[in-house]
Parts: C-alpha cells; structure tokens; sequence
C-alpha cells in the first residue's frame, strides 16, 4: 500500500480514497488505493499505461462507483449520492479532459460561457465579463470568437481549462494535460497548471506519465503500479530516489528500483524484466496470464 503521509495539522483534505477497489469485470483495475488531497496542493497521479490513472480519475470525480471502499470530496462522501446531488458536487470542481472535450459548433468564449448558463442565473454581460476573465486567465483572449477546429491543440486544451474554471472551482482534475502536444506547448501547460495553482490557490489533481511534467507541477506525486498504489511522497523524495545512482540502487528494494526505473525511463529495470517475463509466459502458454502476485511492497515510511 502507499505511504500513508499524515495531514499537517489543519490542512484540510479535499479529497480522500479510502480502501477504494474497481473492477471491470474479472479485471481488477484499482486494489485497495488510498490516499489523501490537501487543500492548494498539486497532486501528481502517475503510472505506466493501463496503471489505472484514468479510472481513479473516473472515481474521483464521481462519474462511476467503487466496487469497494469510500470516496470524500470536500469532506463529504460521494458513494451512493444521488445524481442530483452529485451534480451540486459538480459544480465545484473542474476538469480537464484528454481531449479537452470542446463542442465544436460553438466558439472558444461559447464553450467557456456555458456552465455559467448552464449552472448560474448569472444576466449575460456579466457571463460575458466573466468569459473574458477566464480567457485572459489561460492567455486566450485573442481567440474567443474562433471556432474548436480553427485553433492548435494547444490553444485548446486552453479553451478546455478556461471552461473547466468557468464556475471559479476550488479542485481541478486534469488527465494527461500535455498528451499529443509538442515539447514546448506542453511546458507551456505545465507552466500554466504551476500559475493557476499559485495564482488561484486551487488544489489540483494531474494524471500524467509525462516525468518531465510530472516533477514540474508537483508538490506531491502518488505512483501507481498495475492497480496498486505503490508509493505516495512528495516530489523531492521522488527526485532524490529519481537521482541515485546505479550503485545505490543495486542496494535498493525491488519497489524502490522499479519506481526509479519509471521516474528516469530506463530501458533496462524491474519494470521492462517484468514485461519480458510476461511475453516469455505468453509465448510460452498462448495466453497472458492473468496478474495475481504482486512484488511485496514495504510501506515508505
Ligand atoms: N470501462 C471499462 N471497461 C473495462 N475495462 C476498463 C474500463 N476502463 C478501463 N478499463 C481497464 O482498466 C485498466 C486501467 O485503465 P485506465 O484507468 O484507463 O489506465 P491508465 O489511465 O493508467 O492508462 C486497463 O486495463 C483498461 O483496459
Ligand atoms: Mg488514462
């Protein structure tokens, strides 16, 4: 199980995973997570593809149910709310999808516009200054009256942030912000996820496998390893175990050198002879073999 950091003292907790398990049929995605969100924290989810970072997304924010176990956003737990109830939940936090999710037949400062008419009684003008606000916000002002299919991916997922902070939302989930983006405009969302975070105080949680990304925008970072959270630190102990050197490392446990391997895309590691081992089981026996024993995993502190 992860390391469990206890909260400073007063630092409220935004969101919290108790004992949480999700399956998809005989498949189990998600076994047993726990952890904590502190308020005006950047919460770094991360883990190879298939981990399960989209679906604890997926659970965070209420849009499917844990088979077990319980989920707390703003202290109030979410399992078994209604959907009226969970849409008022909703309106609290916004989120930053893969794609950025932008309907296309309207322009950048309609798709902004809309949670406010959607969820406020808000008069138009004051929609208006809003859109404006939020806009300037993700440097996209120039833009407001283009269309989805006019703009860069980039200035979209922009477009996806300014609406995602349309109702001035105190948590913001994004998963894999900077996917299918050019080194540099990936940095730029990076920088722009750091300035929201600094400038809003809003607490936010990142799904990404990006490490670059990761260790800019972090204060923590939680490390999932095939449904299993295997690590939860912050970033500088992630950055220490990332810098070790080889020899050290050989001195490490098998959960240690795998996260490393993972912080520092090595070819060679635990990680890739796990990998190989399960091609030579396929190869060996026509079928992959369904994952059941895990590497031991000592707790971090
Ligand atoms: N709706 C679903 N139905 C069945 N399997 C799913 C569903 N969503 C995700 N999975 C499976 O759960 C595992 C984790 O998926 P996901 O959370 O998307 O991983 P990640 O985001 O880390 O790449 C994968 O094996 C995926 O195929
Ligand atoms: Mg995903």
């Amino acid at each position: 199980m992860g390391g469990y950091i206890p909260p400073v003292d007063s630092q409220r907790v935004m969101i919290r995973m108790q004992d949480v398990v999700k399956r998809f049929g005989d498949q189990t995605v998600l076994d047993g997570i726990n952890l904590e969100v502190y308020e005006g924290e950047t919460m770094v989810i991360m883990g190879g593809s298939g981990s399960g970072k989209s679906t604890m997304l997926r659970l965070m924010i209420g849009s499917i149910p844990p088979d077990e176990g319980r989920i707390e956003l703003f202290g109030e737990n979410i399992c078994g709310m209604g959907e009226d109830e969970l849409n008022e939940v909703r309106k609290r936090f916004g989120i930053l999808f893969q794609s950025g999710a932008l309907f296309n037949s309207m322009t950048v400062g309609e798709n902004v516009a809309l949670p406010l008419q959607e969820h406020t009684d808000l008069d138009q003008d004051i929609i208006d200054i809003q859109v404006v606000l939020k806009l300037e916000l993700v440097g996209l002002l120039d833009a407001q009256d283009k269309l989805p299919n006019e703009i860069s991916g980039g200035m979209k997922k922009r477009a996806g942030l300014a609406r995602a902070l349309a109702l001035d939302p105190t948590l913001l989930f994004y998963d894999e912000p900077s996917a299918g983006l050019d080194p540099v405009t990936s940095a730029q969302i990076d920088q722009l996820i750091v300035g929201l975070a600094s400038k809003l105080g809003v607490t936010s949680v990142v799904v990404t496998h990006e490490m670059d990304s990761a260790f800019t925008i972090a204060d923590r970072m939680a490390m999932l390893d095939r449904g299993r959270m295997i690590r939860i630190d912050t970033r500088e102990a992630f950055d220490r175990l990332r810098r070790t050197s080889d020899e050290e490392a050989a001195q490490m446990s098998e959960t240690d050198r795998l996260i490393r391997q993972f912080l520092r895309g090595d070819p060679d590691g635990p990680l890739t002879r796990r990998r190989e081992q399960g091609d030579f089981e396929e190869a060996l026996f026509g079928e992959s073999l369904a994952i059941t024993d895990f590497p031991s995993v000592e707790p971090t502190r």
